[in-house]
């Protein structure tokens, strides 16, 4: 198996690595010389960190080094059967990208991209043969992390959606697939966990630290909205979401938040840049939260409720099944449950009633409820029976 990887960057290489250790032969090219040098200093450090730590054998670790080619030039791609673009996120430097590997790649090698926010369909409508074109949608770190989503575009053929699937169990990933559509599961789901805490700290509810203390104490979440925006940073996180709403035509329920849009452009990125919500520079006091369980529940209840209404609509709307619903989010990004489950656990008829209290207070779009929530509340189903 053969496998060609467009761009080494942070994903092309960490993809290289979860290849090359699945037996493929990789081969790796960037058009920037430099970045496929620090490509190759990245694997050699990652590799030799895993050998020290016991979990590869030496031996292992030189033949998955072994495996990749780094590359200045994408003719070497002429027999692979499966090619994954990472390059950067940019319609019209993929598409160009697409059109020149279609003409190198044999006719029946399955060409992927990698892209977070852009449609598939529009990559795909680049080729030629549109059919074998698909999304195949790793997360950061990839070696590190479980879950995979495909998706496939309008074009895509069911042969082409098939053979990426097992091609991706084969190296040892979760897989979901996803509609093409913003966000896919995984970044439209997650959504109101920043959304709906920013706007809890705008209205002056609860400062930060509370409710992270509210979403990792009382909800069992790995890390709190807001030390995860400062994490991931203020850059990435905020034009994820700016990006989202923009694709879905103004969505109210996608609306960007001003305080975070501010401390991006205050350069308070997070923790790479020693401030974000937090204060990350030597000696800095952060305040501690107000541990008032009355208050942390319903802070949890609100960003939870508009979770599950997320969760509910993609499943109302078909971006994907409701297994791969509660896969995506519980492998994607950890969360401590389903959201579905959690559903069918606080009740739907809760959920419905939550949703049209905060629509009555606020009068806005966004805390409008699924159609699916509401049909099965009156039904009186659930999501698991
Ligand atoms: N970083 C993430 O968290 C993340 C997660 C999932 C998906 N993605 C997606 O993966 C893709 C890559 O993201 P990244 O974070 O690895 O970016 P990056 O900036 O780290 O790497 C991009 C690489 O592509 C190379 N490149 C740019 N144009 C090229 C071209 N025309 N031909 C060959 N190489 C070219 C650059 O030299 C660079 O090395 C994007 O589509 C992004 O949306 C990113």
């Amino acid at each position: 198996m053969k496998t060609g990887i467009i761009g080494s960057g942070s994903m092309g290489t960490g993809i290289a690595q979860v290849a090359a250790t699945a037996g493929h032969e990789v081969v790796l090219y960037d058009n920037n010389s430099a970045a496929l040098g620090r490509a190759r200093k990245s694997l050699q450090k990652v590799l030799a960190r895993l050998v020290e730590k016991g979990k590869l054998e030496q031996k292992e670790s030189a033949a998955i080094l072994g495996r990749i080619s780094f590359v200045d030039s994408m003719y070497a791609y002429q027999d692979t059967r499966l090619i994954i673009e990472a390059i950067v996120e940019n319609l019209e430097i993929k598409k160009a990208v697409f059109e020149q590997v279609e003409d190198i790649v044999p006719n029946d090698c399955i060409m992927a991209t990698n892209t977070s926010s852009l449609s598939v369909a529009s990559i795909a409508a680049a080729c030629k043969d549109p059919s074998r074109v698909i999304g195949i949608h790793f997360f950061n770190p990839a070696p590190l992390m479980q879950l995979v989503e495909i998706i496939p575009a309008v074009q895509t053929s069911a042969a082409t959606l098939e053979r990426s699937i097992g091609l991706i169990r084969s190296c040892g990933k979760t897989t979901v697939v996803a509609k093409d559509t913003p966000g896919f599961i995984v970044n439209r789901v997650a959504r109101p966990f920043y959304g709906e805490a920013l706007r809890i700290l705008e209205e002056g509810l609860a400062d930060a630290p509370t409710v992270d203390w509210a979403m990792t104490e009382l909800g069992g979440f790995r890390m709190g909205p807001f030390a995860l925006m400062d994490y991931i940073g203020h850059d990435v996180n905020y034009t994820v979401t700016e990006t989202v709403f923009q694709s879905f035509y103004y969505d109210p329920r996608y609306k960007p938040s001003f305080t975070q849009k501010r401390l991006m452009e205050a350069g308070w990125l997070g923790r790479k840049t020693g401030r974000g919500f937090y204060d990350y520079r030597e000696g800095a006091q952060n305040p501690e939260p107000t541990k008032d369980k009355k208050l942390g529940k319903q802070i949890l209840w609100r960003i939870l409720v508009m979770l599950i209404n997320e969760a509910a609509d993609a499943l109302y709307l078909n971006i994907a099944s409701r297994d791969d619903i509660e896969l995506a989010m519980t492998k994607g990004v950890n969360y401590p449950k389903g959201l579905l489950q959690w559903a069918d656990e606080k009740g739907i008829n809760h959920c419905v009633a939550t949703l049209g209290r905060l629509h009555a207070e606020y009068l806005e779009g966004r805390y409008r409820c699924s159609p699916l929530l509401r049909r099965m509340a009156r039904e009186g189903r659930r999501f698991f029976q």
